[in-house]
């Protein structure tokens, strides 16, 4: 296969100055797509910035390495900063293709613990910073006509130790894909979602939710590198999948699917009509469905 080119195309990649984001940044730029490297510079855990410029870093690398790029600070977590980030892409490049939602924060802790202004931040930086940026980018991405978004969740949204408040940051994530999967779709706008796994600092300022186990494995064998791929394939306009959910970590790349069972259907459901059918509730039989469908299947010719 010829490697896919990404000549012309204007990515966004937010959280791009560390980490994961950075690799998806040098990725892009290096098949040819101009890079938009946004990060602020914010401490792991969100409570303000560190007093380093990592976009700036990037950007630095990508244009020595003979790239196109600009770098920029905005914070995602607030609207203006968001918008202003979109248009230096469209004023730097002339258009806009596609947006990688990555930023992250991450500051593990018990739910007896965590303060509900917590939950806030991580909402701010991951539902609302990645909800910012694809409004901002929406017009453009449908002049692009190959718009693609791909947004950065986790697998702590299905549950993990000390995450209630970044992994349901996270779920928020995952259902804003499925939604602007469908909205994009007459636009052929693609969105997707990434849950990934690498060595980074973030994984390290998790080690308290990890067994020492995970944590080695993460520190040896989980580059940010074995992630871009995925999520620039995601952003390249032949792929047309929309509204999946796929883990990438350490070079393995699968989908993850919410799935409806059969289940029962009765019109005079009892409870002990649902007692008795717990089990085929429960089944995952062959025609359970990756969907989120909630309602039974119609008789042949019926129509929704
Ligand atoms: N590393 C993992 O194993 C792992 C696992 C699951 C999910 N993730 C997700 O992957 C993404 C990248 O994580 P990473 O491990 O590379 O983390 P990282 O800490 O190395 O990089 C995240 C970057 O996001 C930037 N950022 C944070 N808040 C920002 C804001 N408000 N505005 C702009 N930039 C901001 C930070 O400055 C940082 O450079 C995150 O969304 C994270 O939640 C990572």
């Amino acid at each position: 296969m010829d490697p896919l080119s990404f000549a012309g195309r204007v990515v966004i990649v937010t959280g791009a100055g560390r980490g994961i984001g950075r690799a998806h940044a040098l990725l892009l730029a290096s098949r040819g797509a101009s890079v938009v490297v946004a990060d602020r510079g914010a401490r792991v855990d969100g409570y303000g910035v560190d007093g380093d410029d990592p976009a700036g870093g990037v950007a630095d690398e990508i244009r020595a390495a003979g790239g196109h790029a600009v770098a920029c600070r905005a914070d995602i977590s607030r609207q203006d900063e968001a918008t202003e980030l979109v248009d230096l892409a469209v004023h730097e490049f002339g258009r806009l293709d596609a947006v990688i939602n990555n930023a992250g924060i991450v500051r593990p802790g018990r739910f007896d613990e965590i303060r509900i202004e917590e939950y806030q931040r991580n909402l701010d930086v991951h539902f609302f910073g990645s909800l910012y940026v694809c409004r901002a980018a929406w017009p453009h991405l449908i002049t692009s006509g190959t718009g693609r978004i791909v947004n950065t969740v986790s697998a702590a949204m299905l549950g993990n130790p000390l995450m209630t408040h970044y992994g349901s940051s996270k779920g928020a994530v995952f259902a804003l894909t499925r939604n602007l999967a469908l909205e994009g779709a007459p636009h052929g706008i693609t969105v997707n979602a990434i849950a990934p796994g690498a060595g980074t600092r973030m994984a390290e300022s998790s080690a308290a939710s990890l067994t020492p186990e995970v944590m080695h494995y993460l520190r040896t064998q989980l580059r940010p590198e074995q992630v871009s791929p995925l999520a620039a394939y995601l952003v390249h306009p032949s792929s047309t999948v929309s509204g999946e959910l796929f883990n990438a970590a350490g070079g393995t790349v699968n989908r993850a699917v919410v799935v409806t069972t059969t289940g029962i259907t009765d019109p005079d459901l009892t409870i002990e009509t649902v007692a008795r059918g717990f089990d085929q509730i429960m089944a995952l039989t062959p025609d359970a469905r990756p969907d989120l469908v909630a309602f039974p299947a119609q008789p042949q010719g019926a129509s929704r």
